[in-house]
């Protein structure tokens, strides 16, 4: 949602900062800002210097004073939840006297009665936000003596919600506090310097060492060294681990966008999700991390996947693979409505939870309802330790390496492939026959050329998506296997290039949206050839009867009757298919998204983490 970047050490802060937040920015766009301690001089003390604006870190960039120093320093992007994007909303906030300086992800539950307490006892507000409160209890705390982190302590013990924080001290600029509860906060370690943030991108340029706070932690962050500590003082002891993704994965690599770049990432992305997994003696997948032996996998007799967004959409995918080759009844849920209809929490079904960036709110709340009332959660997440792959008893890391832009692409199709490997491994200690897993096995293989494949139709679907750009909607139709496919291919249209798109099974044409058939509402149709090819080209033919336009994504070209355009894709498995008619959707999403000229890698009003509710 939010990203935190903070820094302490001999070197000056601002650019570090304002470096750090650039790599965050996928996280949130709407406000940025910075706040730094001024070294105090022979003839003043130190003080809080403090710029924040409206707008992009390019726009805090332009808006900062020339002699903006100080060698320690907190910053913050926004992506708004309480109060509009502002100046004044943008954070850090800071108590009456400038003196506490804080940048919070999160949301802070009981800020209004918080603010009302603190006014009357004289705390001036000027800012709409949850977070202001922070800086004033802190403040308040802080006047009473003691340490900023005890002052720190104090005020969190007022606070119900979530938080990931970090709070600078004019009168102690020697160090920062951070401090996390729900959101994540992990520590850069460097030479003589220190460094804090919400994600470990904005670190990678200055560190490998990291240390993750746990919820409920703090740290004290000085330039020669971190101390981490709970909520009641107690000292902790955390290991620092290496970071191994790469500093160039956080580059656009010469594509003009990150989305385009994720898209082209997809065969590596792919490969890494299988790498050393794959069984081809006994036809079948190795799965470390399930924490799950054979017997208590074959007594599971149900698994419901929980994702919110593209994380769902690829959870039916995954279900529609382990209801096929293992045979046992699956399905997939949005997480967001998963908890608030009191589920049902069986000890024979296995949960598996789906997220990218493994901090989704309502993803982790479904994951600890799921827990509460005893039941088993798989993760399948791409970011490794985050706060859902660190909830779940157990699953697999997508291995599909950072995903920056904020429409998932690299990432879904990962997720994919890793419940094609979950399934063929349930498959096989159930009724799947060796051959029919040799047959995965090696479609799952032959994959990430296929993509390859796909991928060098790029200037044909440039083409067509200049065409149908400017449709006033678009229609997204496609059977069983195909609809998830078509599910997924309206999403990443709709959010990227804001053109309304509506998917539907083929098969419910006729019970309602042939209604909205005309030349002005195009179908992208999925035609897989498969048992129900037939079945699909007549409904392509009652939508050509009625005007409508279809692309198709086929595996074969399909004729003028049924379609005015045809994708063609290397066809694989038929289980396996949703894959590859997938990666035409994206691209065609993307180059659509560019001809309307949107911020491809940063569509109006979302975020990439979506870590409130
Ligand atoms: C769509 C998209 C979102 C996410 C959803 C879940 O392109 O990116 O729908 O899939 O917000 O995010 P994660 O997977 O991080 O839990």
């Amino acid at each position: 949602m939010c990203g935190i970047v903070a820094y302490i050490g001999p070197k000056d802060a601002s650019p570090i900062l304002l470096e750090g937040l650039q790599r965050l920015e996928y996280r949130g766009y709407d406000s940025a800002g910075v706040a730094v301690v001024a070294p105090v001089t022979k003839s003043a003390p130190a003080k809080l210097r403090l710029c924040k604006v409206k707008g992009r870190v390019a726009d805090l960039a332009a808006a900062l004073p020339a002699r903006f120093k100080g060698g320690a320093g907190i910053g913050h992007t926004r992506w708004a939840t309480h109060g509009v994007p502002s100046d004044a909303n943008a954070h850090p906030h800071t108590d009456n006297e400038g003196r506490i300086a804080v940048v919070h992800n999160g949301i802070i539950e009981n800020a209004d009665e918080l603010r009302a307490k603190l006014a009357a006892d004289g705390a001036v507000f000027r800012s709409e936000t949850d977070t202001e409160v922070l800086a004033h209890l802190v403040a308040a705390h802080r006047a009473e003596g003691g340490e900023l982190e005890d002052a720190v302590r104090a005020a969190l013990k007022l606070v119900v919600g979530t938080y990931g924080i970090a709070v600078l001290d004019a009168g102690q600029p020697d160090r920062i506090v951070v401090a996390r509860n729900g959101s994540p906060i992990v520590l850069g370690i460097g030479e003589k310097e220190m460094f804090a943030a919400s994600d470990v991108s904005a670190l990678v340029r200055y560190t490998r060492q990291v240390v993750h706070l746990e919820d409920g932690e703090l740290a004290t962050v000085r330039a020669d060294g971190f101390r981490t500590f709970t909520e009641d003082a107690r000292t902790v002891t955390r290991q620092p681990s290496t970071v191994d993704w790469e500093v160039g994965s956080y580059d656009t690599g010469g594509y003009a966008h990150y989305l385009l770049k994720e898209i082209h990432e997809q065969p590596g992305a792919v490969e890494r999700t299988l790498s050393g997994r794959l069984d081809e003696r006994f036809a079948t997948a190795h799965l470390g991390g399930l924490n799950l032996d054979a017997r208590e996998l074959r007594e599971i007799r149900r698994v419901k996947i929980l994702g919110c967004g593209s994380a769902y959409y690829a959870g039916e995918m995954g279900a529609q693979l382990i209801e096929e080759l293992a045979r046992i009844p699956a399905h997939s849920e949005p997480a967001s409505e998963f908890r608030y209809r009191n589920p049902v929490i069986e000890a024979d079904t296995l949960y598996v939870a789906v997220s990218q960036s493994g901090e989704t709110y309502d993803t982790l709340a479904a994951v600890q309802e799921v827990k509460r009332k005893g039941g088993r959660v798989l993760g399948v997440v791409n970011t490794v330790g985050s706060a859902i792959a660190r909830e779940c008893d157990g699953g697999m890391y997508l291995h599909a390496g950072p995903e920056v832009s904020v429409a998932s692409t690299k990432a879904f199709t990962s997720t994919v492939v890793a419940f094609a490997l979950l399934a063929l491994h349930f498959g096989r200690i159930h009724d799947l026959s060796p051959a029919d897993g040799r047959r995965i096995v090696a479609g799952l293989k032959a994959l990430p050329d296929q993509i390859r494949q796909v991928l060098e139709q790029q200037q044909e679907i440039e083409a067509l998506a200049a065409e149908y750009a400017h449709s006033q909607g678009m229609m997204y139709i496609g059977r069983v296997r195909g609809y998830p496919v078509a599910r997924e291919g309206a999403q990443k249209l709709k959010e990227i290039s804001y053109v309304h798109a509506e998917a539907y099974p083929a098969s419910e044409l006729k019970h309602g949206p042939l209604a909205l058939i005309s030349p002005e509402l195009p179908t992208v149709a999925l035609v897989p050839d498969d048992e129900l090819l037939d079945k699909n080209l007549t409904a392509l033919g009652e939508i050509k009867a009625r005007e409508g336009r279809v692309l198709a994504v086929a595996h074969r070209p399909i004729e003028a009757k049924h379609a005015d355009h045809c994708l063609v894709v290397p066809k694989s498995e038929p289980e396996l298919d949703p894959l590859l008619l997938n990666i035409p959707l994206q691209l065609l999403a993307y180059h659509a998204a560019v001809a309307l000229g949107r911020d491809v890698d940063k569509p109006r009003n979302l975020a990439k983490s979506v870590t409130v509710e």
